[in-house]
């Protein structure tokens, strides 16, 4: 089928950046709103994304006004008759997503391709409400829908097989990668990565360490794009919320809970840029933090010298006498600071990437060391990550469970490892996707970082996936990939 005319229902920031994308593609748009008022917002965020575009000599002026010009806008959905697509991305409440397909299935030809923007909720459920069940499809984009390059297209056991082939060319005369999976909660993103960011809330919570600490440990220690709060209050915490709602209704895991600290927020109407504030926002000015001029330190176990070299380089020498006792780790530590004269002075330390590093402070540590801890770092180059002294510090204790989701992902048969690998990377613009990411690593230490997670805290999902335990067993280096 050629899609020339397409209609996208819901202007919020997913619908408008859907429209654009349409636009930019040479389609025909018309975008419809509730109300006057809504429609003006949705035109301001087109109008806005475009202009960036333009300020970054990305588009000429004239591209920009044939995009806008290609954008027509109504709050009349009976102007939808001739539409040979409608994509929808209305509010995540599932009764309003019934309904309004089924006034589209009412108002549209018979041809017209109805297509959901849902994040998570069942588009069997919305196919059923129509009588064109066949021809109604998922298309899952991902914010910002301009820049990020995946589409889920998600068919139910209701679809027309010979639309998935259509709707993935579509997505590709878009310029973006289509990855085709069948109706499950979260598809193959959201059910990856809505875990980690809920788990990041939750490991706040229990103050384990700071936001801006977890935020830099993952952007700058794992290499994400962004920190998991500012990526949530880039997604929205209520459709976070609602997400992980959803998840958990399906699974009954535990992990998939909202955090308590979601729910908080969204209630106070704190839902991230969208609002103005949420985990970010309300920064107060930043303080220089005061410093030790002085600093002595020593260094304690295997895997010092790199380290110690980069202090003495910078001017710094071990001393007997030390500020701080620096132990290289990647488990707790309390366990050597109790062997010490002054456990006080003990702080683990673990450099991840080349840039990050985590520094575990015992119940034991006094602030004095874990401020010349934090300082020495900072001045060889280092970011400083404070944690709490648990299995896994920040990054791990964030990143293995969602590498062990993917392995158990995979084998359920949900999707192929080429395919997750590709939504992680495209969707969310990660370097590298999680089975990449676990082979780099080393699928062994993988295994036994998860082993060491499940038994600080008990979590059953974090015991290592049995593939992945297996390959291990098996002395395999990579997964088995078609
Ligand atoms: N609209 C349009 N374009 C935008 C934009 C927006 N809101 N934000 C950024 N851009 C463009 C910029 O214009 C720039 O384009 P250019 O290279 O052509 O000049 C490009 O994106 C890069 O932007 P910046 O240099 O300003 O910023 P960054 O390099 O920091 O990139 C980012 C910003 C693309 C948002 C990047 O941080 C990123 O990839 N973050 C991860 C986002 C992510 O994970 N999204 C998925 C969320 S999950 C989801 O949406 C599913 C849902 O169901 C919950």
């Amino acid at each position: 089928m050629a899609f020339e005319m397409v209609a996208v229902v819901g202007l919020g920031t997913m619908g408008a950046g859907i429209a654009e994308v349409f636009a930019r593609a040479g389609l025909r748009v018309i975008g419809v709103e509730a109300d006057a008022d809504a429609l003006a917002t949705g035109r301001g965020h087109v109008e806005r994304s475009t202009q960036r575009a333009v300020d970054r000599g990305r588009l000429s002026g004239g591209e920009r006004d044939a995009i806008l010009g290609r954008i027509t806008l109504t709050t009349s959905r009976e102007d939808l008759r001739e539409a040979d697509l409608v994509v929808e991305a209305i509010p995540e409440v599932l009764d309003y997503k019934r309904s309004l397909f089924a006034d589209l299935d009412r108002i549209c030809k018979p041809e017209t391709v109805l297509a959901t923007n849902t994040s998570s909720l069942p588009v069997t459920a919305i196919a059923a409400a129509t009588g064109r069940q066949g021809r109604v499809i998922g298309m899952h984009f991902f914010n910002p829908a301009p820049v990020m390059g995946l589409v889920e297209v998600v068919s139910t056991v209701l679809t027309d097989p010979a639309l998935v082939p259509e709707i993935s060319e579509l997505a590709r005369r878009l310029g973006k990668t289509p990855v085709a999976v069948g109706d499950r909660a979260g598809f193959v993103v959201n059910r990856l990565l809505l875990p980690y960011l809920n788990q990041a809330a939750v490991l706040l919570e229990q103050g384990l360490a700071r936001r801006d600490d977890i935020d830099a440990a993952m952007r700058l220690g794992v290499g994400l794009p962004m920190g998991p709060f500012a990526l949530l209050d880039l997604i929205g915490l209520d459709t976070a919320y609602e997400v992980m709602g959803v998840l958990f209704d399906e699974t009954r895991d535990r992990r998939h809970a909202p955090a308590p600290l979601l729910r908080e927020l969204v209630s106070a109407r704190l839902l991230g840029r969208k609002s103005g504030r949420g985990f970010h926002g309300d920064e107060p000015r930043p303080r220089e933090p005061d410093r030790s001029t002085v600093i002595t330190f020593e260094m304690a176990g295997e895997g010092a010298d790199e380290l110690t070299e980069r202090l003495r380089t910078a001017g710094f020498k071990p001393s007997a006498d030390p500020d701080v006792i620096l132990r290289p780790a990647d488990r707790p530590v309390i366990e050597h600071a109790v062997r010490l004269q002054d456990p006080a002075r003990l702080v683990g330390v673990r450099v991840v990437g080349n840039r990050v590093a985590e520094l575990a402070a015992t119940v034991l540590t006094s602030q004095a060391a874990a401020r010349a801890a934090r300082d020495l770092m900072t001045v060889i180059g280092l970011t400083p990550v404070a944690c709490r002294d648990r299995a896994g510090f920040v990054t791990d204790a964030l990143l293995y469970p969602y590498l062990n989701d993917a392995v158990r992902m995979y084998d359920t048969g949900y999707a192929s490892i080429g395919d997750i690998d590709a939504a992680m990377r495209l969707g969310c613009g990660y370097p590298a996707g999680p089975f990449e990411t676990l082979e780099s690593i080393g699928l062994a230490v993988v295994r036994d970082g998860l082993r060491a997670l499940y038994a600080e805290y008990r979590e059953p999902a974090y015991a290592p996936a049995p593939l992945l335990d297996q390959l291990v067993t098996a002395g395999v280096h990579v997964f088995p990939r078609a």
